[in-house]
């Protein structure tokens, strides 16, 4: 498809997947909404995520620290030292780009007059309590990890768990990015899935194996395919202040090859950092060997903007149904917005009470859509965009013999099934 990336962005736009943020003030510089659709697939990325992550094992606890944290964090992460992106402005037609990605020639206009580049700072400043001066400035954090790290002896000490463990965290997270762009790809603030997981240093090369081969695992689970994704380790000039090693688990989108999400091993550094820093001792101590360690941090960490943008990516298709288009939104099961819509032949009051009790039995076990306006046909397709695996249709029959029909968006087929096991038969084909 030449255009995808358009097609699924009008789609999302259209459908309200995604509101351009402010929009009624003429929006505000690359910061977007998700609207009634998108905040479900959202969710539901999350939530996949989260199970995967925190519910189906016993060796990962989860967390939700605060936004804002001592600005002394941020000094022992290093990011206030090295955290910023190298910036150049064209003299003649005054854009600024980040140099690492343009080389030395303008993308706006071909000029190559750049400036020398200088380090940008990717932290948004602002100031707690009334008074603005610097002893009340606060950041607001540019990675979820760091509200991990300064809970490391909390989490210990309550959760009674020890290494290898792992803390998760899902939270927004904020860059004053130079080049924003590409849709939901890359915003200044947007959501972040992280997750640090700690081990005895001997065993890191062991866990980072083992992560990236979870996390792309992950997204294949969920219906990306495995040929439009790959692990592609860091060359050392590339990796963070912090890191030893780093993949990328990344998506072939239609604009090239790019990150979804980050595996870095982060070794002792965090840690360490925080304990010079705080003048508490963040280790563990290893009863049965009788040895208190610093352990090392294997972090797999994702974009929720960017793994929506693939998931919808991934799905987005085209073919035709009784001679016409149809868009549709080949979404697994576990990311669709809505798990079913119920859908009353014809508007005729008669079938009201009958598809209300219907959805009334479905609401209670998935998220549902009820849909009454204009003809089967269009509801069908309106369905089909917004990625709804199955339409539940209630016809002038259902009313005596008990049964509705349901409709599968991917083959099409359709079965007629009791009322009274409609819930299980969903329950079966959403498993
Ligand atoms: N704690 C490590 C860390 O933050 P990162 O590679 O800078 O590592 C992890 O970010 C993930 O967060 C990225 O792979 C991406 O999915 C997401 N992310 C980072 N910056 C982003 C941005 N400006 N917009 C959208 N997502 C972003």
């Amino acid at each position: 498809m030449p255009d995808l990336t358009e097609a699924v962005v009008n789609l999302a736009k259209r459908r309200g997947f995604v509101f351009p943020s402010s929009e009624i003030y003429g929006g505000f510089r690359s910061t977007w909404d998700y609207g009634p659709l998108g905040v479900l697939l959202k969710r539901n990325v999350m939530e996949a995520w989260w199970r995967a992550m925190v519910q189906e094992r016993d060796d990962i606890v989860g967390l939700d620290a605060a936004i804002l944290m001592a600005p002394k964090v941020w000094e022992a992460s290093g990011h206030l030292a090295t955290f910023s992106d190298p910036l150049v402005d064209c003299r003649k037609c005054k854009e600024r780009w980040r140099a690492d990605q343009i080389g030395d020639t303008c993308p706006n206009c071909g000029s190559k007059d750049l400036t020398e580049a200088r380090p940008f700072h990717l932290m948004f400043k602002t100031h707690v309590g009334p008074v603005e001066d610097e002893g009340a400035t606060a950041y607001l954090r540019p990675e979820t990890a760091q509200g991990i790290f300064v809970n490391f002896a909390n989490v210990l000490q309550t959760s009674r768990k020890k290494p290898p463990f792992g803390i998760a965290q899902q939270g927004k997270s904020f860059r004053n990015e130079i080049t924003p762009g590409n849709f939901i790809f890359r915003t200044r603030e947007f959501e972040q899935m992280e997750m640090e997981f700690f081990v005895p240093p001997a065993d890191g090369q062991k866990w980072f194996e083992y992560w990236c081969e979870e996390r792309l695992r992950w997204y294949v689970d969920l219906g990306i395919p495995a040929d439009k994704l790959r692990l592609r380790h860091h060359d050392p000039e590339e990796l963070s202040h912090y890191s030893t090693g780093t993949a990328d688990v990344e998506f072939a989108y239609p604009w090239g090859w790019g990150e979804l999400e980050g595996v870095a091993n982060r070794t002792d550094y965090d840690l360490t950092q925080h304990s010079k820093f705080s003048g508490e001792r963040l280790e563990y101590y290893d009863q049965a060997a009788n040895e208190r360690y610093v352990p090392h941090v294997i972090e797999p960490a994702a974009g929720v903007g960017r793994s929506m943008m693939a998931f919808l990516l991934a799905a987005y298709d085209e073919d035709e149904v009784g001679g016409e288009k149809r868009v549709v939104l080949r979404l697994h099961k576990k990311l669709a917005p809505y798990k079913v819509a119920v859908l009353p032949l014809s508007k005729k009051d008669t079938l009201t009470p009958t598809a209300r009790e219907v959805l009334g039995l479905v609401q209670k076990h998935f998220m549902a859509d009820y849909d009454e306006t204009q003809s089967i046909g269009r509801r069908y397709r309106r369905q089909d965009e917004a990625g709804t695996p199955f339409c539940v249709t209630v016809d002038f029959e259902s009313i005596d013999d008990r049964a509705v029909t349901i409709r599968d968006r991917d083959t099409l087929a359709q079965e007629r099934v009791p009322i009274d096991g409609l819930v299980e038969e969903l329950r079966a084909r959403l498993a």
